[in-house]
């Protein structure tokens, strides 16, 4: 597992006692990942899984600005499970449940999303920053339990660095990359048709692609419409 671990802490505030990490990175990104969220799930209701937590920062900040949503975190990495559920302590609200261990590159995820112990019939599942810090089977899970749980009209967020057509976006993306796949040749920034590729065969479309700040996307799937 050790090669999945992001040390966060290290370059953010320090540690917390509780064992809350700190990523720089959400304090960059959360407002502007939080008003698509906004635009497409205002008003509704039901369970959302984040997949690949980290921290814990995102999800405590969408429950307190999405009150009739219940959020389901989730990691594989211990220290992280640990911060996610220091977090939900510290934030006191309602709506977060407890942490699921899921191991994305398993496409059922964990015992409670294959046996509807726990969160079903999902409004979303939101993941950022994940799957380009990940081998490919990562994503090829990601997606694949999405179009499992995903109720009807659910959707699916991705977030992170892309490229489009084979082509990166930026040259600072192009810079990351080269340094991803230099620390692990299975790491990676993808590209978005080989995503929407696992997206075709596990019954989901790419409905939207948000422009985000710092050359970072957010795609959208939908359940594939039949004709
Ligand atoms: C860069 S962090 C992003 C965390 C958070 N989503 C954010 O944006 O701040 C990547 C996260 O993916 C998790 N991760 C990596 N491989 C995973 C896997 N196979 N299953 C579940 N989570 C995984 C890591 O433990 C880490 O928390």
């Amino acid at each position: 597992m050790a090669e999945y671990v992001i040390e966060f802490g290290k370059d953010g505030r320090p540690v917390e006692p509780d064992g809350r990490l700190d990523a720089p990175a959400f304090h960059r990104n959360h407002q502007a990942i939080r008003a698509v969220l906004q635009r497409l799930l205002a008003g509704k209701s039901g369970d959302v899984v984040e997949a690949g937590s980290g921290t814990g920062q995102h999800v405590v900040d969408f429950a307190r600005h999405f009150p009739d949503i219940t959020w389901w975190p989730s990691d594989l990495n211990d220290q992280h499970l640990r911060s996610i559920n220091a977090w939900r302590a510290y934030s006191q609200l309602p709506n977060i449940a407890p942490p699921l261990q899921i191991d994305l590159s398993d496409p059922s995820w964990c015992p409670e999303m294959r046996e509807a112990s726990g969160p079903r019939d999902l409004l979303a599942v939101f993941c950022a920053n994940v799957i380009h810090i990940a081998p490919w089977r990562v994503a090829e899970g990601l997606v694949a339990g999405a179009g499992r749980y995903l109720r009807p009209d659910g959707l699916l967020f991705l977030y992170g660095p892309f490229k489009r057509g084979g082509r990166h976006t930026a040259v600072s993306n192009a810079v990351f990359d080269t340094s991803l796949r230099e620390g692990n040749p299975e790491w990676g920034v993808r590209d978005i048709e080989a995503v929407e590729g696992l997206a075709v065969r596990a019954g989901l479309s790419l409905v939207e692609i948000a422009e985000m700040p710092a050359n970072n996307l957010t795609l959208v799937f939908g359940r594939t419409k039949s004709a």
